[in-house]
């Protein structure tokens, strides 16, 4: 567990206790503690007021923001263990500053009224934002400010609450080390490892008129007991949707049952969903959730890896119509997700590995170790180890989120989750959805799509070594001799980040670095004739 642990930042308006509680934070752990307005201090050599004056705010920010990342890139090599650290109240404000604090620590914003703001700040002086400022104008930034700290693990009122007490909540959100899921206007929490459904649960659901656990026939028949004593307990009535399993089963009728019963036990406004299963559960749950009454509030448990690490990030919600795969449904952002990594162990061996495709592709996007990990620990990854596919799915979770919080209307970065999917869609559209399972054809398109990167001069031969290496390892299909490219080729113009006659195309450079490429569709029609010889 510990080996997961990430940097805890205290962030949080002025005067809010900050370095107070990180002081308390670190003594009760006995880890590290930073406070990284002095480490700025000691850097720009004069008090922190005197530097806003000679050079702005937007300087002292860049400053800052270096000093930052030196903390959250560097930590390993300074410290010996995840240090605690409290910042000043403007560094976070940035928001690509506050995606990737929350992608590499964990963030817990402080707040108090106006009131305790100024009469702390009145006794301890020194505050350049505070000098000579009216009242109204300290509590318009307060509030344009919220927004801000709002996205973060968790956001603590210390106007009621001692330090001590403070200082308890903080330990455990610490080692909890849930990952912040930021979209506009809405932020929740995926936490991830063993007995999460019994630690975080009940706290997901509370306040709700009434629960509805949504399942399969098998997830329900292993896990369906363990989720409705854990609900019991919480006082709320609960009722249970069992549906059939699999891809089959994703369509209209199954919403229509979900809504059955939650029309028979008069599920109001104040109700929640809990969808527990893989992503064909969790898909249809949050759909039905975002169109009963016109939105209600879902908790997703997922049970396979795939649900835990791409299902559980991005808001997508929704069910197969006609021949196309997740042609209706809608955008509908879970309260928040329990990835209960004990599901993990009696998931099929098929679709395990085949999700770790998912998992490779994430690391090729954005995680060198991420992908280091899967590489040196390929045997206790096959082996479902805990820890490891705890850190696994950590990773890949908080690389997606990431990803997302910086692309929500997926107009850039987002498509880079793409990579693999052009023409691996295209050999499982092929195969009519049946010869290959998802990551199968992600596994076989990663590999396309290297050699295509290839061809073009993009990707260097040494990096598809390794990942067929890799993914050879982990037990997925690589070799695309005898696969039916050149029929499945002639899908590809089915995409839908097809744009005109050019095709929207993924290409790795290198672990960790991925670019978009706007193709011509024949030009890339013709590679992939071509890569089955
Ligand atoms: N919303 C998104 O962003 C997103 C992302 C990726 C995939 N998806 C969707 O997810 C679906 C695929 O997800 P999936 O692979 O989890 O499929 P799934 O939900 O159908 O689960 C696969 C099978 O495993 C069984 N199962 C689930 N958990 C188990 C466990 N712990 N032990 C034993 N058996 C278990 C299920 O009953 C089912 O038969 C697709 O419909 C896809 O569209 C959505
Ligand atoms: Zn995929």
């Amino acid at each position: 567990m510990d080996t997961n642990l990430r940097p805890l930042l205290i962030n949080g308006f002025m005067a809010t206790g900050k370095s107070a509680l990180a002081q308390v934070v670190a003594e009760r752990t006995g880890r590290p503690c930073v406070d990284l307005d002095a480490r700025v201090v000691q850097r720009i050599g004069m008090p922190i007021a005197e530097y806003f004056s000679l050079h702005g705010e937007a300087s002292f920010r860049v400053v800052e923001r270096e000093e930052l990342f030196r903390v959250l890139d560097h930590w390993r090599a300074e410290f010996a263990a995840a240090p605690v650290c409290a910042l000043g109240g403007g560094a976070l404000l940035h928001r690509p500053t506050r995606l990737r604090a929350l992608r590499q620590a964990v963030v817990i914003s402080l707040e108090a009224s106006l009131e305790t703001v100024l009469a702390r700040a009145a006794r301890e002086g020194g505050r350049p934002l505070l000098d000579g400022r009216p009242t109204s104008v300290l509590a318009d930034l307060m509030e344009q400010r919220r927004p801000a700290y709002q996205e973060a693990n968790a956001l603590l009122d210390t106007d009621t609450r001692s330090l001590g007490e403070l200082g308890d909540t903080a330990i455990q959100v610490w080692n909890r080390n849930a990952v912040v899921v930021a979209t506009s206007g809405h932020t929740y929490l995926v936490e991830v490892g063993g007995g999460r459904v019994e630690e975080c649960l009940p706290a997901l659901v509370s306040g709700t008129s009434g629960l509805l656990l949504v399942s399969d026939q098998t997830v329900h028949g292993l896990y369906g007991g363990r989720l409705e004593s854990v609900l019991a307990a919480t006082g709320a009535p609960t009722a249970s949707v069992v549906l059939t399993p699999g891809e089959q089963a994703k369509n209209l009728a199954s919403i229509q049952a979900i809504y059955q019963v939650a029309l028979e036990r008069s599920l109001d406004r104040k109700g929640s969903f809990v969808a527990l299963g893989g992503g064909v559960v969790t898909d249809m749950t949050g759909f039905a959730a975002a169109s009963w009454l016109r939105g209600v509030r879902w908790v997703g448990v997922a049970s396979t890896l795939l649900a835990m690490v791409d299902a559980s990030v991005g808001g997508k919600t929704g069910v197969d119509f006609g021949p196309a795969k997740n042609s209706v449904g809608a955008f509908w952002q879970p309260s928040g997700v329990v990835c209960e990594t004990d599901f993990i162990k009696t998931e099929s061996e098929r679709a395990y590995r085949g999700a770790l495709a998912e998992v490779v592709k994430t690391a090729l996007i954005g995680d060198a170790e991420l992908f280091d990990l899967l590489e040196s620990r390929s045997a206790d990854v096959l082996a479902r180890d805990p820890n490891t596919v705890t850190e696994m799915v950590h990773r890949s979770v908080a690389l997606k989120a990431w990803v997302v919080g910086t692309d929500e209307r997926e107009s850039g970065i987002r498509a880079w989750l793409n990579l693999g999917h052009t023409i691996g869609h295209a050999l499982e559209a092929h195969g009519d959805y049946t010869r290959l399972t998802h990551g199968e054809a992600v596994s076989l398109g990663l590999v396309a799509a290297l050699r295509v990167g290839e061809r073009l001069g993009e990707t260097p031969p040494h990096l598809t070594e390794r990942v067929v290496a890799l993914l050879r390892r982990l037990g997925l299909p690589c070799s695309l001799a005898g696969e039916p490219l050149a029929e499945a080729a002639a899908l590809l113009g089915h995409d839908k980040k097809r744009a005109g006659s050019k095709l929207r195309f993924v290409l790795a450079r290198d672990v960790g670095s991925v670019t978009l490429s706007d193709l011509d569709l024949a030009l890339v029609k013709d590679h992939a004739r071509q890569l089955a010889s």
